[in-house]
């Protein structure tokens, strides 16, 4: 039986009618969405950029939409890593993707999809255990060595009136693995 999403994508109607027939848990990270850390000292509470320092090991954790009460987990592209680095180290290019130095990346290796654990603070890259693809984190997920082609996508963040890090924009390019 097909419902829901696909069977709008049966009755040839679009993306956009597709993606509001998924659940909110399922959907990707929507404008205004809060981060929730999902692990370590501050788990189950959302990002503010006072909880990072610069430099340290990325928080990991989830969209969670503010209106629909949700945490966006049922959705496997949606895991983030959550960093911290001097604003002015940041490319101009990427910079205005960030704020107060916070950078928000998809968790998922581009190379085949395995979840991005490590980083090398010593020049601020991710790196994958799976196959060591290394993405930099100050130019937009460029990759840096290993196996993987495609840039570590990103979200655009800024700071909502409450102090706390939010979504300002979508993914700039398609999360998941890409070989
Ligand atoms: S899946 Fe990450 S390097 Fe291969």
């Amino acid at each position: 039986m097909i419902g829901g999403a696909g069977l709008l994508m049966g009755l040839g109607l679009g993306p956009s009618a597709v993606e509001a027939a998924k659940k909110p848990d399922r959907l990707p990270p929507q404008v205004g969405d809060r981060l929730k850390i999902t692990r370590g000292a501050h788990k189950d509470k959302f990002l503010r950029p006072e909880m990072l320092k610069v430099n340290q090991a990325p928080f990991e954790g989830f969209p969670y939409g503010v209106e629909d009460d949700v945490l966006r987990k049922r959705n496997r592209f949606n895991r983030l890593l959550f960093v911290k680095v001097e604003p002015d180290a940041i490319d101009a290019e990427i910079a205005p993707r960030a704020a107060d130095g916070v950078l928000v990346y998809s968790a998922i290796c581009t190379h085949t999809g395995c979840t991005i654990k490590s980083w090398v603070a010593d020049d601020q890259h991710f790196r994958c255990h799976c196959h060591l693809s290394e993405f930099a984190v100050l130019t937009g997920g460029s990759v840096r060595g290993g196996p993987a082609r495609a840039p570590l996508p990103m979200l655009g963040v800024a700071i909502d009136d409450e102090g706390y890090v939010v979504v300002a924009e979508a993914f700039n390019r398609k999360p998941g693995f890409k070989g």
